[in-house]
C-alpha cells in the first residue's frame, strides 16, 4: 500500500520526509529508497544530504513554519513515488506528488520544489535562491 508522502520541517532540526521515497544524488545516481529520511537543512552536516546531528551543536534556530510558501496546487492524495534530488551548491528539489507540512500544522499541495538546505533562505524551509549569493558548497 502506498504511504503518504509528507515533507515537514522538524523545529531547530532537519528535513523529516516520510512516504515512497527515492534520494538521488547530483548526478541522479540513486542514493537510497527509503520509506523515511532526515535530510540536512542547516547546512552543516558532515554527512549531506543526510542529517547527522550537527544542528544541536551549532545551534541552528529555524521555527519549521511556513513564512511566504509557493501557492499549494489542488489538494492530492500525495502517494505514489516521490523523487528528492540533491542539488549541487543548492537545494533538495522534490518531484512527485507531496504535502508540505509546517510545525503550526499548515499544509501544502505541490507536485515540484526546492527546499533549502544551506540555512540561509528568507522563506525556509523552501529555497529563495540565496545559496548562489553566499557561495553555499555542497555536492
Ligand atoms: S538552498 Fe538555501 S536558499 Fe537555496
Amino acid at each position: 500500500m502506498s504511504k503518504k508522502n509528507i515533507i515537514m520541517p522538524i523545529e531547530n532540526g532537519p528535513l523529516h520526509i516520510t512516504g515512497t521515497l527515492e534520494l538521488l544524488n547530483s548526478e541522479s545516481e540513486l542514493l537510497e529508497k527509503a520509506e523515511e529520511l532526515y535530510l540536512c537543512r542547516c547546512g552543516q552536516s558532515n554527512n549531506k544530504p543526510y542529517c547527522d546531528g550537527q544542528h544541536k551543536q551549532t545551534g541552528f534556530v529555524e521555527p519549521g513554519v511556513f513564512i511566504k510558501p509557493p501557492e499549494s496546487e489542488e489538494e492530492q492524495n500525495s502517494e505514489g513515488l516521490l523523487s528528492i534530488k540533491v542539488q549541487a551548491n543548492g537545494p533538495l528539489i522534490f518531484r512527485g506528488d507531496a504535502c508540505i507540512q509546517d510545525t503550526s500544522g499548515q499544509q501544502i499541495f505541490r507536485k515540484v520544489g526546492g527546499l533549502c538546505r544551506c540555512e540561509k533562505s528568507a522563506n525556509r524551509p523552501f529555497c529563495d535562491g540565496t545559496h548562489a549569493k553566499t557561495g553555499f558548497v555542497a555536492e
